[in-house]
């Protein structure tokens, strides 16, 4: 689904990401760590095609398609999510009609019509109830007096009405407390299918408590250092990122 070639990126002059390769399949859930600064939210940046960053060698291909020439919005037409990390507030709309207006959004991107309304009543009131999201909370509006968790439930929810083929939740957010990981966990694991891929990206071993990955990859000074299955994010508890530096050295 996802293939990412020896990609280089930089920021102003300071280059960022040196050389990742990275691929995600369909019905997988990759987890990224590593130490702050070390590039995750700039790896997810540019996957989701953030202009801030420049994109120097490789490339980053979804379903063999080279995603270079489409802007942040082709690319979540084309179904990858990314969850925000500083949610904006928006008084006024609620979290309902804010998705009513992204999913046709999107729809009107891929040709189609808008949703008919009982349709899109019917899917909300679906994936609310699979989250376990409330009434009230939906016609709250957007992000206003949110608490972290609630932040979380609206970004879960958004995810869960787009449907992406891949979802990239990048969870640097420190403010982040046990409610809210469990909120965070539980959607991506009723979202998780066959067909989507989910790609995790954590500072915090915690929350891979509650998401098992299938793979877990180690990002240090821009490159992937280590990789391998849910059993390296408890080794990397343990021992911390310092042991992977002094391998990287050596
Ligand atoms: N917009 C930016 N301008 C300048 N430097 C940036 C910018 N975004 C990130 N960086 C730098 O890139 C490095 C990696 O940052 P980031 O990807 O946010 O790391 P992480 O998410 O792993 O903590 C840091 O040194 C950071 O200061
Ligand atoms: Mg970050």
């Amino acid at each position: 689904m996802l293939k990412i070639n020896n990609l280089h990126a930089r920021v102003e002059d300071k280059e960022i990401l040196k050389g990742i390769n990275l691929e995600i399949n369909a019905g997988e859930v990759h987890a990224i760590m590593g130490p702050n600064g070390s590039g995750k939210s700039t790896l997810a940046a540019v996957i989701a095609g953030k202009e801030e960053f420049e994109v120097t060698e490789g490339s980053v291909e979804l379903d063999g398609e080279n995603l270079e020439d489409d802007a942040p919005e082709e690319r979540a037409h084309k179904g990858i999510f990314l969850s925000f990390q500083y949610p904006v507030e928006i008084p006024g709309v609620s979290v309902t009609n804010f998705m009513k207006t992204a999913i046709n959004e999107s729809r009107k991107a891929k040709g189609l019509e808008d949703m008919p309304a009982n349709q899109m009543l019917k899917l909300i009131r679906e994936k609310a109830e699979l989250l376990e999201i409330d009434r009230k909370f939906l016609s709250r509006s957007l992000n206003e007096g949110f608490s972290g968790g609630e932040k979380k439930r609206n970004e879960i929810f958004q995810m869960a009405m787009l449907e992406p083929k891949l979802a990239i939740l990048d969870e640097t957010d420190s403010g982040l407390d046990i409610d809210a990981l469990r909120i965070v966990a539980n959607g991506v694991n009723k979202l998780k299918s066959k067909d989507n891929a989910v790609l995790v990206i954590t500072h915090y071993q915690r929350l891979l408590d509650y998401i098992v990955p299938d793979f877990v990859h180690v990002l240090h000074n821009g490159k992937i250092v280590k990789s391998g299955g849910k059993e390296l994010a408890l080794e990397l508890e343990e021992k911390g990122y310092d042991w992977l530096k002094q391998e990287t050295v050596a």
